[in-house]
């Protein structure tokens, strides 16, 4: 079928989203064209591309981009075509291609900014409208790319606002990734996991910010973190502050989860408070907090530590835990398939020890062989096995339906609840970009 405005807009209803938002080929290919080719997708962060003539490879929709680095030190986002008979110029996810970009088939040379350098036997284009200055001959960009911060983004077309416009208030995700380094920088570390989940990208969105989830889908983990953790106790040994990032998931119970708050803001993106004790009086944290003060002030630092923030979602490509140097960008590669990168940070100059608390979060909750990682692809994996299936239409997000607070645009989850406002919020973002003639209606 042809979907109209109208029938886009029906999908969505004030506490429930139809099934085929979540299964439809049709509507996957709309949401490509109206969403993740007409808004701000995250690309990578200026540190995947440290030295001149790197390149890394990142998908936008469905546009393959390269992210370079020109011998200027200056970072720029291609498409990964070549202008002459369309080859993919990079293949490799990462490398380092020198002064120039060589395609392969034919030996076209271009600059790391995408303009043309030389092509072989250049005599025989005379009279026939090349040029190297013609920018037909030039790779490509997307029409829109900025960074924020050292965070790389493109908008393959579409009429956007401005990039620090379009994160409003989420953009206080990446403020944390970089603020919370003494040395006011930030950067990966090593490659990332890509990690295909055999379901759709808005499952996977809905369920970062859901608080009814993770005392039941983790309690297997959290209870078996707790027994290894009254162990050590036991025996007098010392409990790292690693073992809770497991451990939390059984002390708050199944319907614990109801003191963190959600706040969505416009065009889709979403917080949750954080709930984690990051900041134990231990050596090591206390050992950062002094170099924090002596970087930024103790107000200043006090301010920056202050946020307490567990996840923030940057509709529709990113899930950020700042607090825990962690990104994840969703790349949809259809209804039922969605590629997630994790990526994890050090901080410059804080102590090791920090950088370590990251990693051990990056392996113990967001890597794809934790048991944390693992329950929750099997649940979005059986959410699209229901989802096909002729069993029912609807979605619901029920949960303290009605009871959000609205106040200057901003949507806050009811006091004391679990609330499914995120996920409401989220879908009422897609309606938005997906039928904005039909919205209203
Ligand atoms: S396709 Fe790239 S040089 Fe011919
Ligand atoms: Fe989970």
């Amino acid at each position: 079928m042809t979907w109209s405005d109208r029938e886009i807009a029906a999908l969505v209803q004030p506490d429930r989203a139809h099934r085929k938002a979540y299964t439809d080929p049709e509507i996957f290919d709309l949401e490509m064209e109206r969403i993740f080719e007409r808004t701000w997708i995250y690309v990578g962060h200026e540190s995947q591309v440290p030295d001149p003539g790197d390149y890394y490879l990142a998908q936008v929709g469905r546009q393959p981009l390269i992210m370079t680095r020109d011998s200027d030190g200056k970072v720029h986002v291609l498409y990964n075509r070549c202008p002459h008979r369309g080859a993919q110029l990079c293949t490799a996810r990462k490398g380092n291609a020198g002064n120039t970009i060589r395609c392969s088939y034919h030996a076209w040379m271009f600059h790391l900014d995408g303009r043309l350098e030389s092509v072989p036997a250049a005599d025989g284009y005379d009279g026939t409208g090349f040029g190297l200055d013609n920018p037909d001959f030039h790779v490509r960009k997307p029409l829109h790319v900025d960074n924020y911060r050292g965070f790389w983004f493109a908008a393959i077309g579409g009429d956007v606002p401005d990039l620090e416009t379009h994160l409003g208030a989420a953009k206080t995700a990446i403020d944390q990734l970089i603020d919370r380094a003494p040395g006011g920088k930030t950067e990966v570390v090593g490659g990332c996991f890509h990690m295909i989940q055999k379901s759709n990208w808005k499952i996977f969105l809905e369920n970062q910010l859901d608080a009814s989830h993770p005392g039941a889908t983790h309690e297997s983990a959290g209870v078996a973190a707790r027994s290894v953790e009254n162990e050590r106790r036991q025996d007098g040994r010392e409990v790292p502050i690693e073992y809770s990032f497991l451990s939390d998931f059984a002390r708050l119970g199944v319907d614990g989860w109801d003191k963190f708050g959600t706040v969505g803001y416009s065009r889709g993106h979403c917080t949750l408070e954080g709930y984690m004790g990051l900041r134990p009086d231990d050596p090591d944290t206390n050992e950062y907090v002094a170099r924090m003060y002596d970087a930024y002030g103790e107000e200043r630092a006090e301010e920056i530590l202050g946020i307490n923030l567990h996840h923030v979602l940057i509709y529709p490509c990113l899930s950020i835990q700042p607090m825990l140097q962690q990104l994840r960008a969703v790349r949809p590669l259809g209804p039922d398939r969605t590629l997630t990168e994790i990526w994890h940070f050090r901080l410059k100059d804080a102590p090791e020890a920090i950088y370590r608390r990251s990693l051990a979060y990056y392996y113990l909750v967001n890597s794809p062989s934790t048991l944390v990682n693992a329950d929750d692809l099997f649940n979005w994996w059986k959410c699209q096995h229901g989802l096909a299936s002729e069993g029912g239409d609807w979605v619901s997000f029920h949960r303290n339906a009605g009871q959000d607070l609205v106040e200057g645009g901003v949507r806050r989850s009811a006091p004391k609840s679990m609330s499914e406002m995120p996920m409401r919020h989220m879908m009422h973002a897609w309606r938005d970009y997906m039928a904005a003639e039909g919205a209203g209606q």
